[in-house]
């Protein structure tokens, strides 16, 4: 009994082991990889304020612009995350995350943390900031 419980463990401890969306380890995980590689240039709440972020130039566009996340849909975000600035004609500076591309269910929560930044406005209600824009729709 006490050595299936221990296979069974060991199997959830695989890293190949696929967290669902929303998962407490996956929404941490996502966090963790926000604060140490993007922060840096986009700023902890994805301003594009980030210390070496400040001296690029185009700078890393404010996250918090409902009207900018309007016009960008998933797909394109995930391009941009694992392939980098230069996949979709965006500048060079906005670097490649290959070893993402096994992860897309890590990514898609790296693309929710992006959206966030347009939605709660670092932590009030949605409901009073949304307005018009609705920063989940997309306008193709
Ligand atoms: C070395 C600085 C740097 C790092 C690190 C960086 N970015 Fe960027 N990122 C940029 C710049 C600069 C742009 C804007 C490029 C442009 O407008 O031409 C950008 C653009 C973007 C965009 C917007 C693309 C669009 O459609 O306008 C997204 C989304 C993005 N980055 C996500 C991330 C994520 C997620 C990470 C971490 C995994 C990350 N970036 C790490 C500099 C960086």
């Amino acid at each position: 009994m006490g050595a299936i419980l221990g296979l069974a463990l060991v199997a959830a401890c695989e890293p190949r082991v696929e967290l669902k969306p929303g998962d407490p380890e996956l929404v941490r995980a996502a966090r963790q990889i926000f604060d140490t590689r993007c922060a840096n240039c986009h700023g902890p709440h994805g301003r594009g304020d980030g210390p070496a972020g400040r001296g690029l130039s185009p700078r890393p566009r404010d996250f918090g612009d409902p009207a900018w996340q309007a016009t960008v849909d998933d797909d394109r975000l995930r391009r941009v995350i694992i392939g980098g600035g230069a996949a979709v004609g965006l500048s060079a500076h906005m670097q490649a995350n290959p070893d993402l591309e096994g992860s897309p269910v890590l990514v898609g929560e790296l693309i929710r943390i992006v959206r966030a930044c347009a939605q709660g406005q670092d932590s009030k209600g949605m409901s009073e900031q949304t307005g018009a824009a609705s920063p989940g729709s997309v306008t193709p």
